[in-house]
């Protein structure tokens, strides 16, 4: 055995506080709020399948080595970087992996806490009973005037980044820990007591069933499959360092592989069954599908205005998403504080404040991006309305995750020593290690550079310049 370091941010209490802790973050807005909202504007099962693939063949096998990166250096992923590339006496700019992680948390943060806080205000406005008995189009005006109201948006952003910032602040065993132990067990109760709830009264729910699973492979193109990689990333939280973070915080005998796989099961099954919930509305009503952000705000305060205890269960989803988009944006900003506690002596409250600070900030750019500042955007044939948003969207879960998850995957797979890789796994060097190895060794690497190149048209652009 080597010597093992010790993190200076503490540990969780248990491995079962880690597997907590990391569907905390996986399970977020991304389950619940864009996993809909990009399965309609891809046109539905076989985007599903696709997405599906990912999270087997590259999202688990990444999970695997971005914790074991994490547990190695344990420290903030810049630093665990710079000290493993270090050690191995590797090439000094691996730690702009940990630099480009930052980055990626700072501008996905920016935009999933205005989002948040559209989620937080609906907790109000379906607690007050504003969608009882509302029609299609009452819900969709209420949403775009909602939108639309720079203010308001903000004052909700902001609440978001200050609920954010107070666990944050509070350190890992204080902050962190506390919040998923209260609101992961929260989230899935209240998860169980809606899909019951729904699954008792939908009238369309075979339509929304076979959306989802009824693979029709017309409708894929490029940028689907790009999306669906993408997202493979986004949802697990792959590829900016926050799981690599969470990992430097697990206890040294907690099993790697168990926990990676328990924790993209979770977030994978919270996907589909928020699927389940909100297609067969959208088909009960008309809707449309592929109609963006907007989706799960335009069509479940429909059903929820029309069920029996829908202001309840409505305030109830509202306050589910709330707590899933908390427990995930905390590890967004993880590595960032933890850096400048390491590197700069801040204690965790000013590196929260200041972290905070500047993320609010760039949010104001998706705020407006959805009102004053609205201008469209071609992407790859589909046109983009909310140009800031989408932008910042597409460049960090479309490529900025993508190509932290290969570089991950490369570093451990090829930089590494065997030693260390066999040593932290500790699944031994049988079978299982060697398909460990494989996946991330060849199967991921080449997957992640075939979909990039493909979607962003790299060869023509390259032939066009030369
Ligand atoms: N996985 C979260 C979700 O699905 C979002 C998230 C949290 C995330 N931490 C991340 C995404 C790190 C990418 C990287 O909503």
């Amino acid at each position: 055995m080597t010597t093992k370091r010790t993190s200076i941010h503490g540990q969780w209490s248990s491995r079962w506080v880690f597997v907590l802790a990391a569907t905390g973050s996986a399970v977020g807005l991304g389950n619940i709020w864009k996993f809909p909202y990009i399965t309609g504007e891809n046109g539905g099962g076989a985007f599903v399948l696709i997405y599906l693939v990912c999270i087997a063949c590259i999202g688990i096998p990444i999970m695997m080595a971005e914790v074991m990166l994490g547990r190695l250096g344990r420290q903030s992923p810049i630093n665990t970087m710079r000290t493993l590339a270090q050690e191995g006496k590797h090439d000094k700019r691996w730690v702009w992996l940990g630099w480009m992680g930052v980055l990626a948390g700072f501008l996905i943060l920016s935009y999933y806490s205005v989002i948040a806080g559209w989620a937080l205000s609906y907790v109000f406005r379906t607690a007050s009973g504003a969608f009882m008995g509302a029609t299609a189009d009452g819900v969709s005006s209420i949403f775009s005037q909602f939108v639309s109201n720079p203010e308001s948006v903000l004052a909700w952003h902001t609440i978001f980044m200050v609920m954010t910032m107070v666990v944050v602040s509070r350190g890992v065993r204080g902050g962190l820990e506390k919040a998923v132990t209260y609101l992961m067990p929260a989230l899935f109760g209240i998860l169980l007591i809606l899909v019951g709830y729904a699954a008792s009264t939908t009238g369309h729910f075979t339509e929304g069933f076979d959306f989802l699973f009824n693979s029709d492979f017309s409708k894929i193109t490029k940028d689907s499959v790009l999306t669906a990689m993408g997202h493979a990333f986004f949802t697990l939280s792959l590829g900016m360092g926050a799981i690599m973070i969470y990992g430097s915080y697990l206890p040294q005998d907690a099993s790697i592989a168990k926990t990676s796989i328990m924790v993209s099961l979770a977030d994978t099954l919270v996907a589909l069954l928020a699927g389940l919930a909100i297609f067969p509305i959208v088909f009960a009503n008309g809707l449309e599908p592929g109609s963006g952000p907007g989706l799960i705000f335009n069509t479940l305060p429909i059903a929820f205005g029309h069920m029996e205890g829908g202001t309840f269960f409505g305030t109830l989803f509202f306050l589910l998403l709330v707590f899933a988009a908390w427990t995930s944006s905390i590890s967004l900003i993880e590595p960032a504080v933890a850096w400048l506690v390491e590197n700069h002596g801040y204690n965790r409250l000013n590196a929260s404040v200041w972290t905070g600070i500047v993320t609010w900030s760039v949010g104001l750019l998706t705020v407006l991006s959805f009102n004053e500042w609205k201008f469209s955007f071609p992407f790859l044939g589909q046109n983009k309305e909310n140009g800031f948003f989408d932008i910042v969207d597409i460049l960090t879960a479309n490529i900025m995750l993508p190509v932290g998850g290969l570089m991950i995957a490369i570093y451990a797979s090829r930089f590494l020593s065997r030693k260390h890789s066999v040593e932290e796994l500790g699944m031994g060097e049988g079978d299982a290690y060697k398909v460990w190895h494989l996946l991330v060794s060849y199967v991921t690497p080449i997957a992640v550079i075939i979909v990039l190149i493909n979607a962003l048209n790299i060869v023509p652009f390259l032939k066009q310049i030369f």
